[in-house]
């Protein structure tokens, strides 16, 4: 029997409604009706209990810590596959065969370039602009670039502007910190990996060549996996929200883009750094628990706590792990904060304060510091989870453009202003 859910109103009158299974994970309330039903609409401001779509793209259980693509672990895809491979899966559904994934690389790879004109809009800013500012802007104006391909309701045109995008956004990230340093952009290699590629261009220099380290190659790999997708977050309700009036993806990404910006989203893992530097020493770590758990304090432990995790993020012990691996590749096993980090991370895990309130490392305790290790300036870092979460973005507006379901986004609010009064004349007011 179909399940449903009855709401009894004050004046005794109920009201049914369906409720809908996915395949796992909570079962949700279907309300579509509930405003014709009612003439009420429901309330809930950061959307804790609402499921704004419909998804087969992303899953995550907070409670357990599972994260899951297209229902591979995260852990697996980290361990087996590659970038473009996870990139593949989040846009079609499976993973490539051998065959499947050459055709694939092959194409991004030769959309890596950007067009020559597109060049002159990094001289269009200071060079000390925020390279997010410069990408907003820049991912922005790609929408002016490729008027053979904007209509979103032909597929191809939706497939071929998904390439561009997971192609050019490493060229267009290098040369956002190109600008800032003062240096050339470097062109991309199509011989190199997607990884390697990217980090040429972001270190190169025209002096002399560039070695590549698989090592630190692969860890920015690790980065870019798992930071791909997170199901329907800010950033990816953002572009869902852009793209459902029919804007181009271009313009839907750089929307994103923006939206990631925050510190609430983006940002975390520059601020977990910085208390890093803060804490300074492990002397000082007892003091600076206590400081966290003071509710005066407005300090947080950052890098801890997740809206959806209340378990050990499993992206955060990836992150750890890889964090070994770079520091031991660098010889700096005896990195001053990824010690600090490690020590803080024991001590809230066996506080009461963070147990109770199943607080645990998120992905950005660890990544800061990996990042920083390959050499990352901190004003890249949200620049880098940008480039890692447009394969994610693409897909979430590629499976809403194709959703019969889909109608655009237009929330309803409990309007608290004035009510209906008349104009005065100036002099009456
Ligand atoms: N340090 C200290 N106390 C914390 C922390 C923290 N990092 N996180 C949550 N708490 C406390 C809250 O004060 C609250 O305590 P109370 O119940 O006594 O009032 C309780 O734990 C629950 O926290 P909420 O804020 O209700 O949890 P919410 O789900 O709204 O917030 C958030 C999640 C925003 C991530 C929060 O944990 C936080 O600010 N963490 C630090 C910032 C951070 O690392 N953000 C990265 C998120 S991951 C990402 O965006 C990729």
């Amino acid at each position: 029997m179909d399940k449903k859910a009855t709401l009894t109103l004050n004046d005794g009158k109920s009201l049914d409604f369906p409720v809908l299974s996915g395949s796992i994970g909570p079962e949700v309330i279907d309300i579509r009706t509930l405003y014709a039903k009612s003439g009420m609409f429901t309330y809930d401001p950061g959307f804790l209990s609402t499921a704004s779509c419909n998804s087969s793209i992303t899953y995550i259980d907070g409670d357990a810590g599972v994260l899951l693509y297209r229902g591979y672990p995260i852990e697996q895809l980290a361990q087996h596959c590659d970038f473009l491979e996870t990139c593949y899966l989040l846009l079609n559904g499976e993973l490539p065969n051998a065959r499947d994934k050459d055709a694939f690389v092959s194409t991004v790879t030769r959309h890596t370039m950007v067009h020559d004109q597109l060049t002159r809009f990094f001289t269009g800013f200071r060079r000390d602009a925020h390279p997010m500012a410069v990408l907003v802007g820049v991912v922005g104006a790609l929408s002016a670039f490729y008027h053979d391909s904007l209509d979103i309701n032909n597929p191809e045109h939706r497939k071929i502007s998904a390439f561009r995008l997971i192609a050019k956004l490493p060229t267009i990230v290098a040369m956002a910190y190109k600008y800032n340093t003062g240096q050339p952009f470097v062109y991309p290699r199509n011989d190199l990996s997607y990884s390697a590629n990217f980090m040429r261009m972001m270190f190169a220099v025209p002096a002399e060549e560039y070695k590549v380290n698989p090592v630190l190659v692969r860890a920015l790999d690790r980065i870019l996996i798992l930071h791909a997708d997170h199901e329907q977050n800010a950033s990816t309700s953002t572009v869902r929200l852009s793209g459902s009036s029919g804007a181009n993806p271009f313009a839907c990404i750089a929307a994103g883009i923006a939206c990631l910006w925050g510190p609430a989203h983006g940002g975390a893992n520059e601020a977990a750094l910085n208390m890093l530097e803060e804490i300074g020493d492990a002397s000082k770590i007892p003091e600076f628990i206590k400081q966290v758990k003071d509710k005066n304090s407005g300090s947080k432990l950052m890098g801890f706590g997740h809206r959806v995790y209340k378990n050990y993020d499993p992206r955060a012990k990836l992150m750890r792990e890889t964090c070994h691996e770079v520091l031991n590749e660098l010889g700096l096993q005896n990195d001053r904060l990824f010690k600090l980090a490690m020590a803080l991370e024991k001590v809230a895990l066996e506080d009461e304060y963070f147990v109770s309130r199943k607080l645990y490392p998120n992905v950005d305790f660890y990544s800061g510091i990996v990042q920083r290790a390959l050499g990352i300036p901190v004003s890249m870092f949200t620049c880098i989870f940008s480039l890692a979460r447009t394969v994610g973005w693409i897909a979430q507006w590629n499976e809403m453009i194709s959703d019969p379901e889909q109608k655009i986004g237009r929330p309803r609010q409990l309007y608290k202003g004035a009510a209906r009064r008349e104009v005065q004349p100036i002099d009456k007011r």
